[in-house]
């Protein structure tokens, strides 16, 4: 029989390799491999686009303006980082100079090829009940390729990883309306983390139902 190793272990092992890739171009301008972070063992999994500078220089996840933004969305649906597990589809900042300034742009879909090694292993050893894309890249990449974000965000799927999958719009693009675009838009992502919340405790409930009651020293009777 194999032996079960931690998860926390399985992770570290995965991101100290991710800290070494070149295996795209975005490898020479980083500053940090943004790998990821949170509950290794929560249920729910967020997955944004990717760095941009504070992350980049910081090495974690969702810490720029954007990332202040999730964490009152999160906040408003009852959770907080430390009850999910939080990372990107590429996991070095893509950007641009523009006027002698660096300008975060999407990551090509090469970038996201070569970054689904990392991507594929963190949520190989998850396992999460419920992931979240934040954006359109993030959904294109994890529920289908001609995912339309406007249309449909707040809808349920299921992939390989887990047999949940919703998108929401993305922080970022949130930061950008005004107004009461920017109401609605904020609303639909705390709406949608409610319903990733609700989701993992149905689907919990489900695993507990699935559990078959053996009476305490029956257990080795289920291998004949
Ligand atoms: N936007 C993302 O998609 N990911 C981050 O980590 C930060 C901003």
């Amino acid at each position: 029989m194999t032996e079960e190793r931690p998860v926390e272990e399985l992770l570290a092992e995965v991101e100290a390799r991710a800290k070494q890739c070149v295996a795209c171009p975005l490898a020479h301008t980083r500053t940090n491999v943004v790998f990821g972070e949170g509950n290794p063992r929560a249920p729910l999994v967020l997955v944004g686009e990717g760095p941009g500078e504070q992350e980049d220089a910081t090495g974690r996840p969702f810490v720029g303006r954007a990332g202040a933004l999730l964490d009152k969305a999160l906040r408003e649906a009852g959770m907080a980082r430390r009850h999910v597990y939080i990372c990107n589809i590429v996991k070095c900042r893509a950007y641009v100079i523009e006027n002698g300034r660096a300008r975060n742009r999407p990551p090509t879909a090469e970038e996201i090829q070569a970054c689904s090694t990392w991507l594929d292993a963190q949520l190989t050893i998850i396992k999460p009940l419920v992931i979240v894309c934040l954006g359109g890249p993030a959904a294109s990449t994890l529920i289908h390729k001609n995912f339309k974000i406007m249309q449909d965000r707040g809808k349920w799927f299921s992939n390989r990883y887990a047999p949940a999958v919703i998108a929401a719009l993305h922080p970022a693009y949130i930061l950008r309306q005004a107004g009461e675009a920017y109401e609605k838009a904020y609303r639909s992502l705390v709406d949608d983390l409610i319903a990733a919340r609700e989701r993992v405790k149905e689907l919990r409930r489900l695993q507990e139902e699935a559990k078959p009651i053996l009476p305490e020293g029956e257990e080795q009777l289920r291998l004949f």
